[in-house]
């Protein structure tokens, strides 16, 4: 039974250790870091544990049955005594010892997570903001028209340092991408910044890692790592304003999209929609997700959120739509164009 509990969970552990949301599959320097400091913490009290669980199985082992009579009292052995203070001695010793690596393991691993800051101004500057419950991700740029703003989604060019900044629009939450990164929080009036550097492309996922409040454990980031041409080609798509509708059916669309309460809290790049409470909407339909994770994006999953998305994650700030069949079609079409 014992034997397949163990079992059960070292399949876990190394499934989990694989994935693309585990701090013990570093695709990132600083996760390298910390996932080096993990095994030694691991190894160090693993063989820890089993030294104490051995000496506790000898010293209740059973032994041959005492006679009933009492032992005379003796004095003690002082060779005895000797070696058991030996023992006590050595055992002090090597838990002084034990610390002290793993204090040491511990400050070599800060410095180490600092080291990234001192590049310069080489790095790409990134801004996330945590809002209840979603991420608002800007690429910032000297020119103010080529920023970029989007949201739930990270793409990061392999092998160049990042410089993220954090800020937050309500409650505290902390920024966490396990592959890359450690936590760091995002506190409201406080900016604060972490830096990364991803060393291998790939798709992972990052999560909110401090309680916000309902709708926490829906608070995910899609983190995309390419080579430096395709986040790139990414970021100029990024930069263009939203698609004018091409046909009668999308400019319905976009009818309906300025003309409703949508406007009042999105923004559309290259329409008079400039709302700041929802995610910037311009290239909606090339994200992978709705809702920070709650769905993947496609028309269908739109449909439903614009109708009812308290269905979807309750207490979501996004107010429940009843959108006439004819609208609400409309509307799906110009949002399909917004790549
Ligand atoms: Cu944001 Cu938890």
């Amino acid at each position: 039974m014992n034997v397949a509990i163990f079992l059960a969970a070292a399949c876990l552990l190394l499934t989990g250790c694989s994935g693309p949301q585990s701090a013990l599959n570093p695709a990132g320097s600083q996760a390298s870091n910390i996932s080096h400091l993990w095994w030694v913490y691991f190894t160090v009290t693993a063989v820890v544990y089993v030294l104490t669980m051995l000496f506790l199985l000898l010293s209740v082992r059973p032994r041959q049955p005492r006679s009933t009579n009492l032992e005379p009292i003796t004095t003690p052995d002082p060779h005895r005594e000797g070696r058991v203070l030996v023992v006590i001695g050595s055992a002090i010793g090597v838990t002084t010892v034990i610390l002290f690596v793993l204090l040491f393991a511990d400050l070599f691993t800060t410095r180490a997570l600092g080291s990234l800051s001192s590049v310069g101004t080489n790095a790409l500057s990134i801004k996330i903001i945590g809002h209840q419950w979603w991420w608002e991700v800007q690429y910032t740029d000297p020119v103010p028209s080529n920023y970029v703003t989007t949201a739930n989604e990270l793409h990061l060019p392999v092998g160049k340092p990042v410089m993220v900044q954090l800020a937050s629009s309500d409650v505290i939450h902390s920024f966490w991408v396990p592959n890359l990164h450690g936590k760091k929080d995002l506190i409201p009036g406080h900016p604060t910044t972490n830096w990364l550097r991803a060393t291998r492309v790939g798709n992972f996922r990052g999560q909110c890692a401090e309680f916000c409040g309902y709708q926490h454990a829906q608070m995910r980031l899609a983190v995309t790592v390419d080579p430096e041409d395709k986040f790139n080609e990414w970021l100029t798509a990024q930069k263009q304003e939203a698609p004018q509708p091409q046909t009668d059916i999308q400019k319905r669309g976009q009818d309906v999209f300025l003309s409703t309460t949508c406007v009042m809290c999105h923004t559309i790049q290259g329409t008079p929609a400039f709302g700041r409470i929802g995610p910037d909407l311009t290239h909606i339909a090339s994200r992978p997700w709705l809702g920070a994770g709650a769905r993947p994006n496609n028309p269908a999953t739109r449909a439903a959120w614009i109708q009812n998305s308290q269905h979807i994650k309750p207490g979501v700030h996004m107010p429940q739509h009843n959108l006439p069949a004819e609208e609400l079609q409309a509307l799906l079409n110009y949002l399909d164009i917004l790549k």
